[in-house]
């Protein structure tokens, strides 16, 4: 692979495909190269230095294959690791999701908000300064410990059980759902069904807007007039996954 032909995309499993899909949008002529990083699933359990280990090793491979950007499609892994990698990959471009927080603030700050996400990323500094920076005074953080891992997993039944299980006491009680995993928004309108007629806050079309500024700035836009490539590496290896990624990409 050239130098500059590809943008690197990583998450901890088949979630950063709702980042790239946004990206895609914006960006068809691009080539990516998406890494599924199912073995090391879920993220939002594990310490910032597993975290940041786990980043490490993914963007050494990125950077051996000539990447021009590199785009963290999971919002554990950009709270926890990108302040890491930014201060020891400086000639790097990242892009880094973060839960739509400002978003609210922007187009719906009167009403009350559910922030869904991991462990991981409400317990991270980077979130709580978005958080303070943001605060709606009507907001409540929810970790969803487990619903990462039952979407990555994809059994429809469990995930129904889980969102039932987890989520119904929160039905009518709130107008605003931030969906700050990049897992979530697979099963966004089962989220629905539970919780009723909610407004959802996404941060990848606003990722995707931003990743496309940042190549123009830099002149780093592809110059092809046709569509470009997606190659997927997911590492555990699945056959399912590979399918069920590009189901999504493409439907
Ligand atoms: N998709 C990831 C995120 O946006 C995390 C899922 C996990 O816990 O691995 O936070």
């Amino acid at each position: 692979m050239k130098k500059n032909e590809c943008i690197g995309v990583f998450d901890s499993g088949i979630g950063g495909a709702t980042v790239l899909k946004e990206i895609l949008k914006l960006l068809p002529n691009e080539n990516y190269l998406f890494y599924s990083d199912s073995i090391n699933n879920p993220y939002g359990d594990k310490s910032d230095e597993t975290i940041i280990d786990i980043c490490d090793n993914i963007v050494k491979e990125f950077i051996e294959k000539n990447v021009k950007a590199i785009v963290i499609a999971c919002n554990t892994a950009s709270a926890k690791a990108v302040n890491y990698l930014r201060k020891h990959y400086p000639e790097q471009i990242f892009i880094a999701i973060e839960p739509a927080y400002k978003m609210v603030h922007d187009l719906a700050y009167d009403k009350t908000t559910l922030v869904m996400a991991t462990k991981g990323t409400i317990e991270s500094e980077k979130f709580h300064r978005l958080y303070e920076k943001y605060d709606n005074k009507k907001t409540h953080l929810l970790e969803c410990k487990g619903l990462a891992d039952v979407i990555e997993e994809g059994n429809k039944v469990k995930i129904k059980s889980y969102l039932e299980e987890n989520l119904a006491d929160y039905r009518g009680k709130y107008e605003n759902v931030v969906l700050g995993c990049t897992h979530y928004p697979l099963v966004q309108s089962e989220i629905k069904d539970v919780l009723g007629n909610v407004q959802f806050f996404n941060g990848a079309p606003n990722l995707a807007k931003h990743l496309k500024k940042v190549l123009e700035d830099n002149d780093l836009v592809s110059e092809s007039t046709h569509k470009g490539t997606i190659q997927f590496i997911d590492s555990s290896n699945s056959k399912t996954k590979v399918q069920r990624f590009f189901n999504y990409i493409n439907e």
